[in-house]
C-alpha cells in the first residue's frame, strides 16, 4: 500500500514511520526544505522517545523516504494523509485551516487513480467536506473520497500511543475508504485494537470532544486544588481518593500549573468557537479555558508569596519548561506564561530543561541564564520552581541544594515531592493544592 503523508511534524512523521513499520511505503512530505534535509540526512528534527530507531530502520528497509515535492508521490498513492498544523487563527480562537486547505489543493493537482484523503490533522466538523469540495473544484476528474482518522496520540509516548491506541476513529463515507483504511490498520488487528468506525462529522468531532474532556479534568482537579489549600485538605490525596471509582479514573488528575501543549489550549478554544458559531451552548469548556488561564496567574502568585511578597531582586532557578517531560515541545507552555511575570516584577531566572533550550532561547524573554547542569542551576537561588517534572527532577540530592543556595524555598508545581520530606531538608515547600 501507498501511503502519503502531508506534514512531517510531530504526527505526521511519528504516524508515517509508524505506517511504515507496518509495512504500508509512506512518503512523508513537507514544505520545511530544512526539516526535509534534516530527515534525509539521518536527522530528527524533533525530540520524541524512539523516534531515531523507528524512522532508521524503516528508511533503511527503503519504506519511509522524505520529499518536499507532491509529486510524484502523490500520483501513487492509495491512501494521502494530511498532517498539516490546525494553530489557533490570530484574533478569533478558530482553527486556522490554511495549511490543510493549501494541502488540499496541492494535493488535488497530483491525484491519479482512485485516493483516499484522510484528515489526520484535529480539525473543526465539516473540513472533511471542505476539503473534498476544495479538491474537487481544483480537479474535476479526480476520483477520490475523504475521510477522518484523528490522531490521539501524547508526545513523548507518541510510538506505544500510535502502535497500542486505545481506538482508532475512521470517519468515513464510502466503503472503499473504509476498506483501504483498515487495511493499513490491520496489524492493529493482532493486538485488537478498537476501530471505530462513524460518519465525517462524529470522527472530526470526537478528537475535540476527547481533547476537551481531558482538559476539563485538568482544570477540575486544579479548582479542587485551590479549595484544598483554604480548607488544610492535600490535592493529591483527594485526587487518589477519586480516581480508585473506576467510574472517575485516576488519569489527568494531577494538580499542577495549569494544561499547555500543541493541543489543549488550542483544541479547547476551537472547540468552544465550533460552538458558538452553531449557537450551542459550552459552558463547562469555556469555564475549563477560564480556570486554565486563572491557574497559571495563581502559580505566578504562588511563587511571589514564597518569595516572601515580591520577586523583585531575587533569583529564581527554574527547573523544566516544556510543557511536560520528554518531549522539546513548547508550544503554549505553561513556563511561557509563568517566567514572564516574574521577570517583569524584577526576579532573575536560571533556567534547566533537557530538551527544550533551544526553543525557550527563542520564546522566552532576553537575560535568562540556561545552564546544562541542574546544580549549576539552582547554585545562588533564592527559590527553585519545579515547572515540569522531568525524571532528572525527581530524585533531587537535597544535601548538595542546602549548600548553594540563597534562600531554601522549593516551590513544586508538579506535587513531585512530599511536603514533609522536603521540610525535612531545612526547605519551605509550596506544593499546589497542599
Ligand atoms: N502534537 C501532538 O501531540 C498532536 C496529537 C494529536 C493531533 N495533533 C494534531 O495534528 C496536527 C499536526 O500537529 P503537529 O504537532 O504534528 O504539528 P507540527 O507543526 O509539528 O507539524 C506540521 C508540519 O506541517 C508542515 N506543513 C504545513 N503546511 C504544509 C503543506 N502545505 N504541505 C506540506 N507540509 C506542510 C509544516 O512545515 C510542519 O512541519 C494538528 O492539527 C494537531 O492538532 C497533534
Amino acid at each position: 500500500m501507498n501511503v502519503v503523508m502531508i506534514g512531517s511534524g510531530y504526527v505526521g512523521l511519528v504516524s508515517g514511520a509508524c505506517f511504515a513499520e507496518f509495512g504500508a511505503n509512506v512518503t512523508c512530505v513537507d514544505v520545511d526544505k530544512n526539516k526535509i534535509e534534516q530527515l534525509n540526512a539521518g536527522q530528527i528534527p524533533i525530540y520524541e522517545p524512539g523516534l531515531d530507531d523507528l524512522v532508521g530502520r524503516n528508511v533503511a528497509a527503503g519504506r519511509l523516504t522524505f520529499t518536499t515535492e507532491y509529486s510524484p508521490a502523490i500520483e501513487n498513492a492509495d491512501l494521502v494523509f494530511i498532517a498539516v498544523g490546525t494553530p489557533t487563527r490570530r484574533g478569533d480562537g478558530h482553527a486556522d485551516l490554511v495549511y490543510v486547505y493549501d494541502a488540499a489543493r496541492q494535493i488535488a493537482r497530483h491525484l491519479s487513480g482512485f485516493t483516499v484523503i484522510v484528515d489526520k490533522s484535529t480539525v473543526p466538523v465539516g473540513t472533511a467536506r471542505q476539503v473534498a469540495r476544495i479538491v474537487r473544484e481544483e480537479n474535476p476528474e479526480a476520483d477520490f473520497d475523504v475521510a477522518s482518522n484523528p490522531e490521539f496520540l501524547r508526545e513523548g509516548a507518541a510510538i506505544s500511543d500510535f502502535i497500542r491506541p486505545d481506538r482508532v476513529v475512521l470517519g468515513v463515507e464510502s466503503e472503499r475508504a473504509e476498506k483501504l483504511l483498515r487495511e493499513l490498520y490491520r496489524p492493529l488487528n493482532l493486538i485488537e485494537a478498537p476501530i471505530h468506525v462513524t460518519n465525517l462529522e462524529s470522527a472530526e468531532l470526537v478528537k475535540y470532544a476527547s481533547n476537551a474532556f481531558l482538559a476539563t479534568k485538568i482544570s477540575f482537579i486544579n479548582e479542587i486544588a485551590n479549595l484544598c489549600e483554604h480548607v488544610g485538605a492535600d490535592v493529591n490525596a483527594v485526587a487518589k481518593g477519586m480516581g480508585l471509582d473506576g467510574r472517575v479514573g485516576k488519569k489527568f488528575l494531577h494538580a499542577g500549573p495549569g494544561y499547555g501543549g500543541s493541543c489543549f489550549p488550542k483544541d479547547t478554544t476551537a472547540l468552544l468557537r465550533i460552538a458558538q458559531e452553531h449557537g450551542a451552548s459550552c459552558r463547562i469548556v469555556e469555564a475549563t479555558i477560564e480556570v486554565n488561564a486563572a491557574q497559571k496567574a495563581r502559580m505566578v502568585k504562588k511563587i511571589r508569596e514564597a518569595l516572601g511578597g515580591s520577586e523583585s531582586g531575587k533569583t529564581v532557578a527554574v527547573l523544566g519548561l516544556t510543557f511536560k517531560p520528554e518531549t522539546d515541545d513548547m508550544r503554549d507552555a505553561p513556563s511561557l506564561a509563568i517566567i514572564p511575570n516574574l521577570i517583569d516584577k524584577g526576579a532573575t531566572i536560571r533556567a534547566h530543561d533537557p530538551q527544550g533550550v533551544e526553543e525557550s532561547r527563542r520564546l522566552l524573554p532576553d537575560g535568562i541564564t540556561y545552564c546544562d547542569d541542574i546544580y549549576e542551576t539552582i547554585a545562588g537561588a533564592d527559590a527553585i520552581v519545579l515547572m515540569t517534572e522531568w525524571n532528572e527532577y525527581r530524585g533531587l540530592d537535597f544535601a548538595r541544594i542546602s549548600e548553594s543556595v540563597n534562600g531554601k524555598i522549593f516551590v513544586d508545581l508538579r506535587n513531585v515531592y512530599e511536603p514533609d520530606v522536603i521540610a525535612g531538608h531545612g526547605f519551605e515547600y509550596h506544593g499546589v493544592g497542599r
